[in-house]
This record gives C-alpha cells, sequence and structure tokens, in this order.
C-alpha cells in the first residue's frame, strides 16, 4: 500500500525513481509523485491518477532535464487521508519547499500535530496526515540552527542538533518519529543535504538496497532488483540514512543497530511481465513452478517433511493443543482450505479467523497454541496486528509468507516461506497455490512431529504433492473453453460459486476474484447452505458454478453435490460445473462442463481452483478492464 523509493548515487535520481516506480506501482495508483535534489534546488513533481499521467506531466516539460540531481525519490500513492487529488500526491513539502516527505501507512496523531503546528503559523497546504511530518521536520531543523524553518520549536525529547555523528536531517527525522502514533514508511530529502536520503519506517514495510557507490531505500526489493541484489532489512522503529557509501541503521534514540543484509535470490526479470500483456496472466501460467518451488526440497531422503525455516522446536509443536490460522483475502481461503487438512490429519482443533476481527475478540490463546499467519506480503498490517496479539498472549506463531524480510515473518516465531517468485498483479493467483501447499506440509508436519501419522503415511502424501504441478500444468493447458465461457459471460450481472468441503473455500475464492477483477457482483456459498436462504438468489440465466468433491471421496458429498446442482438447474440457473476427468454423473445437469484431473480430496483445490482464476481475468479484460491494477485495490495493505 504506497510504494516508496528513494536514491542516493551517480545514477540521474529522476530515471531511478520512474523506473523504480513502474515496479511498484501495484502498491497503489491513486497518484504519484517524484522529488529530486541537485543543482541547489529541490524540485518536485506530482500528479493524480497512474503513474502514466506523471509521466506525461515530465514529458510535457519544454526543458529536456527537468529535475537534475542524482538524489531523489519517488510515490505511488493508495489514498487514506485526503482523496487522490493533485494536492494530496506526495512528496509534500515544509512552509519554505526545502524539505520533501513521501509516507506510506497512517498518522494516527496528524489532526493533533496538525492544530500545533497551525497554532505557531505553519500554512499546511493538502488534507493528508502525511504533511505534518515535512512541517515537523522543518520544526526540528530549525532548532538545531541547521534548517530553514520558521523556527516554531515543536520539541521532541532530550537530544538538540547532532547526535552520534549523524547527519541532522536523520536526527531530526528521529526525533520526529518519536512524536508519531500509528504506521509509516517515510522517505525524506532536503534541499541542501543531496549527500543523504532518510528513511525509517514503524509497521510498514522498508528495505535498503546496496549498490556500488549508489544506496536505495524502497518499499519492496523489486524497485531496485535492476540495479542491485543487495539488501538490507530495516527492522521496528529504526532509522536508516543512507549515503552514496552505504547506510547506517538506529532505533528512533539514535541507538547503532546491525541490520541483517541479504542476497535476493530472484532477479529483474521475474518481476517483468516476461510476453504476457499482463502480470496476472504471467503469474497464472507459473502456478506449476511456483508450487514446486514451494515444495522443494522439504522432504528429507529419509521420508520426513523439513520445514528448514522454522525456529521452533518439534517439542513446541507437540505441545500444541489448537492450532488457529489468521489471514486476510485470498490468504484467509488459503486458511479454510488448511483447517480440513490439519484438523483431518493432526485431530487438533483448528481455527480460522480473518485477521482484522481476531484481536479485537479477546480470543483465548496460551503457550499451548499455534498460531499460524498467513501473507503474501508479509506486511499486511491486519494480519501483522494479530500476530502481536497471539505473541503477547504467550501463543506461538508460524508465518507463511512469500516475501523473505518482511515484518510478519521477522515479528513471528517462525517461518516457512512460499517461494513463489515475485507477484506483481494486484490479484494473488500463484501465490494463493503456494499457500495452500505450504499450509498442507505444515498439517502434515504437525502429524509427523505427533505421532499422528505414520512415517510412510506423511512420506506418500508428499509424494502426491510433489505431482500436483504437473496436474496444474495440464489443468491449464485445457482452460481455452474457460475464457471463451467468459467472453460470453462479460454482461452477466451476477455470478455465484457453490462448494462443499474444500470445494467451499475455492467458491469463496473464486467469487472474490471475479469481484475485485471484473467488479461485478458474485457470492461464495456452502453448497449444502443453498436452501437455507441464498436459493432465493436463483432466477433465470443466473451463473453458477459449482466445485464438486471427487465421486470417490467420503460420506457421499459428491452424490449431494450432484443434487444441489439439479435444485439450481430446476430454478433457471446456468450451471458451470468444475467436476473430475472421470466424474459422468454431473454430465446430465452441467450447463457447461469443466474438467480437472483426479487427485487426493484435500489436495483438489491446487487444480479446482485454476478455471476459476483464468475465468475472472478473462471476464475483466472482456469488459476493458486492466486486471494488473483493479479500482481502489493495493497489494500491500499496510492499513488496519
Ligand atoms: C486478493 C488478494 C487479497 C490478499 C489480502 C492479503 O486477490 O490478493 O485479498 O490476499 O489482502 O494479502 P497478504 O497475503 O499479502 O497478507
Amino acid at each position: 500500500m504506497c510504494g516508496i523509493i528513494g536514491y542516493v548515487g551517480d545514477q540521474a535520481a529522476l530515471d531511478v525513481a520512474l523506473n523504480g516506480l513502474r515496479r511498484l506501482e501495484y502498491r497503489g495508483y491513486d497518484s504519484s509523485g517524484v522529488a529530486v535534489v541537485g543543482a541547489g534546488a529541490l524540485r518536485t513533481a506530482r500528479r493524480a491518477g497512474k503513474l502514466s499521467n506523471l509521466e506525461k506531466l515530465l514529458a510535457e516539460n519544454p526543458d529536456s532535464r527537468p529535475m537534475p540531481g542524482t538524489t531523489g525519490m519517488g510515490h505511488t500513492r493508495w489514498a487514506t487521508h485526503g482523496g487522490p487529488t493533485d494536492a494530496n500526491a506526495h512528496p509534500h513539502t515544509d512552509c519554505t519547499g526545502a524539505i520533501a516527505v513521501i509516507h506510506n501507512g497512517i498518522i494516527e496523531n496528524f489532526a493533533a500535530l496538525r492544530v500545533e503546528l497551525e497554532t505557531v503559523g505553519h500554512e499546511l497546504a493538502s488534507e493528508t496526515d502525511t504533511e505534518v511530518v515535512a512541517h515537523l521536520l522543518e520544526v526540528e531543523l530549525a532548532g538545531t540552527g541547521t534548517g530553514t524553518g520558521t523556527g516554531a520549536g515543536a520539541g521532541a525529547g532530550a537530544d538538540r542538533g547532532y547526535d552520534g555523528g549523524a547527519h541532522p536531517l536523520t536526527v531530526a527525522l528521529r526525533r520526529v518519529c518519536r512524536r508519531l502514533e500509528g504506521a509509516f514508511t517515510l522517505v525524506v530529502l532536503h534541499r541542501d543535504f543531496p549527500e543523504v536520503v532518510v528513511g525509517a519506517r514503524r509497521n510498514s514495510p522498508l528495505v535498503v538496497g546496496l549498490g556500488q557507490g549508489e544506496t536505495f531505500l524502497a518499499s519492496d526489493v523489486s524497485a531496485f532488483i535492476a540495479h542491485t541484489r543487495e539488501a538490507l532489512e530495516i527492522g521496528q522503529d529504526q532509522v536508516v540514512e543512507a549515503r552514496r557509501d552505504g547506510a547506517t541503521v538506529t532505533d528512533f534514540g539514535g541507538q547503532i543497530i546491525e541490520g541483517r543484509r541479504y542476497h535476493v535470490d530472484w532477479d529483474a526479470s521475474a518481476a517483468e511481465k516476461g510476453g504476457y500483456p499482463y502480470f496476472m496472466l504471467k503469474e497464472i501460467s507459473e502456478q506449476p513452478t511456483a508450487l514446486a518451488d514451494t515444495l522443494r526440497g522439504r522432504l528429507s531422503a529419509d521420508g520426513a517433511i523439513v520445514l528448514d525455516e522454522e525456529r521452533l522446536s518439534g517439542q513446541d509443536f507437540r505441545d500444541v493443543d489448537k492450532v488457529f490460522i489468521v489471514a486476510c483475502g485470498t490468504a484467509y481461503h488459503a486458511g479454510l482450505i488448511a483447517k480440513y487438512a490439519i484438523e483431518h490429519w493432526t485431530r487438533l482443533p483448528c481455527e480460522v479467523e480473518m485477521a482484522s476481527e481476531f484481536r479485537y475478540r479477546d480470543p483465548v490463546l496460551d503457550r499451548s497454541t499455534l498460531v499460524i499467519a498467513i501473507s503474501q506480503s508479509g506486511e499486511t498490517l491486519d494480519t501483522l496486528m494479530a500476530v502481536k496479539h497471539a505473541r503477547e498472549q504467550k501463543a506461538r506463531v508460524l508465518a507463511i509468507c512469500n516475501t523473505n524480510g518482511s515484518t510478519i515473518p521477522r515479528e513471528s516465531d517462525a517461518v516457512l516461506y512460499t517461494r513463489c517468485g515475485p507477484e506483481v498483479g494486484v490479484a494473488s493467483t500463484k501465490t494463493f497455490l503456494g499457500q495452500v501447499a505450504a499450509c498442507l506440509l505444515v498439517g502434515l508436519f504437525l502429524a509427523q512431529v505427533r505421532g499422528v501419522l505414520y512415517g510412510d503415511e506423511v512420506a506418500a502424501y508428499v509424494e502426491r504433492l510433489q505431482r500436483m504441478p504437473e496436474l496444474i500444468e495440464r489443468t491449464l493447458g485445457t482452460v481455452e473453453p474457460v475464457r471463451e465461457l467468459a467472453r460470453a459471460l462479460a454482461d452477466a450481472k451476477a455470478v455465484l460459486f457453490l462448494g462443499r468441503h474444500v470445494g467451499y473455500p475455492v467458491a469463496l475464492e473464486g467469487a472474490l476474484k471475479l469481484k475485485e477483477l471484473a467488479y461485478m457482483h458474485a457470492e461464495g456459498f456452502p453448497a449444502g447452505e443453498l436452501k437455507h436462504g441464498p436459493i432465493a438468489l436463483i432466477e433465470p440465466g443466473l451463473p453458477v458454478f459449482v466445485v464438486v468433491p471427487s465421486p470417490r471421496g467420503r460420506a457421499n458429498l459428491h452424490g449431494k453435490i450432484v443434487s444441489n446442482i439439479q435444485e439450481v438447474r430446476a430454478r433457471g440457473a446456468r450451471t458451470i460445473v468444475i467436476a473430475e476427468e472421470s466424474d459422468t454423473a454431473v454430465e446430465p445437469f452441467a450447463d457447461h462442463l469443466i474438467r480437472v484431473p483426479a487427485t487426493a480430496s484435500l489436495f483438489a483445490p491446487l487444480v479446482t481452483t485454476l478455471p476459476l482464476q483464468v475465468f475472472a481475468c478473462e471476464l475483466a479484460l472482456a469488459r476493458g478492464l486492466d486486471v494488473d491494477q483493479p479500482r481502489n485495490l493495493a497489494k500491500s495493505v499496510t492499513v488496519e
């Protein structure tokens, strides 16, 4: 949510910032802006709407190099405080125009700070929470005698001026951060200090890219991956001073911190479209590889599951007496699937909770509770807050995450990475499959360490899981009729999705994809629940997807869902049935039949989800929509 890039080096900062923003735009596209320090001036440009609007503005400038300088920054916004207007676009500046600030997050006490600043004569030009930071910095720098401010010293603690040899802009930012409440990543520039770009973070992402004679600050590594793959983590409540020759990290009090350095194991091409018109299409096609990478190396030679990044002991897992899964959106749907597997394999009770609700209902947690937090980005604030709450209550937290070095894994006791590579399309596709597979591994791992399943049973499941990438490949090879159907239904008013057992979360996921990509009313229901109300929605011609469990499955679920198909069809619905290749029983009742390969019941979502992703994507394209950047959304949601 909001993309940030900061740069200091030898290249033209404007180019670096714009290239970075192109890779970050998926984080928000309500407005964008840049600031560059050079030739004794701080220049900014910003525009409401997509990045292309800003690029147009810059191209219209008659001067071919409108913003000279090798220190700069860029921002792409997902609006929180203040609508998506030019005036609310970042960067924001102070009264003197010497300081520029970009921000991701929400400064919760901004109203009080704004009143305080206005009382001493500051005029704020936007409705944003961010702008107060530029003015507070102005006050701080004026107080140290190093700035150009109005001299209205707000004060933020005991220290004044240089501390620990740090740059005055760094000192000022630390002091300002100590006054801020809420979540923020900040990057700041000063007209008189082209030698530094300074950043800070609390509950919102910021990572440093360490190049040769150049340093980057960014919301995520994709912004600088074309320049360097050496990264440095910035932890909670830390400030980073980036210079050409590297970066110094301190806490908000000025204490030096040794950040964790790491090498990014994917390159720039992984974050490019690779010949596809949309990232989403590329990411759908990457699912066999994404799944294979998630599973790679998880089974030892003696048939035991190895979760190599977990930092909890076997005894910790044996002590578990209940499991909670917390997640949002698509990740929550992965969690719903996990519940079926974990309870079936481990016999432990498992609850799945929307992360945004978790801590507010006072769940019963203790040392024997395992909380599994699922998050592609590792930055979703609702999930992060659920993790923090769980740990405060002494529960053990295992994160399932796709983003190395992100906040949720760092705040958890253990982590299992999904290794799906960067996902740029705002709608999750390949990482959903990765999350489902990782959850299945955790379920099997728990069953293994707790002795509920025998080693050979676990190994047999993992071997079947390892065959799934091939089945996914096969399924993706047969989805052309789904595309045709999506084009034919482009004008539909609504679509329903029904499923039973693990097919129910798949139905929810199919509906979510359609809502977010095609802006179409879509609902997912357990097929058995239909008769308790939703069946009233059925009217002639309404498209209804039904995710059918295997005919070989338990408790005659298959027979029951075949009855449900007949019930909706009898009321005029147009039935679109997703069923196993050998399932002939559904044929008489399916207006459209989508075949998927036979799998173990618990693994079926890894194939049944695919036609639903393709359907939503194609229908949105048929409606002329941008599937990578659906309206009002952002990839990483760092506000509550
Ligand atoms: C939907 C989608 C969102 C995310 C949700 C959680 O396609 O992508 O619903 O799943 O915002 O995001 P992460 O997994 O980053 O915590």
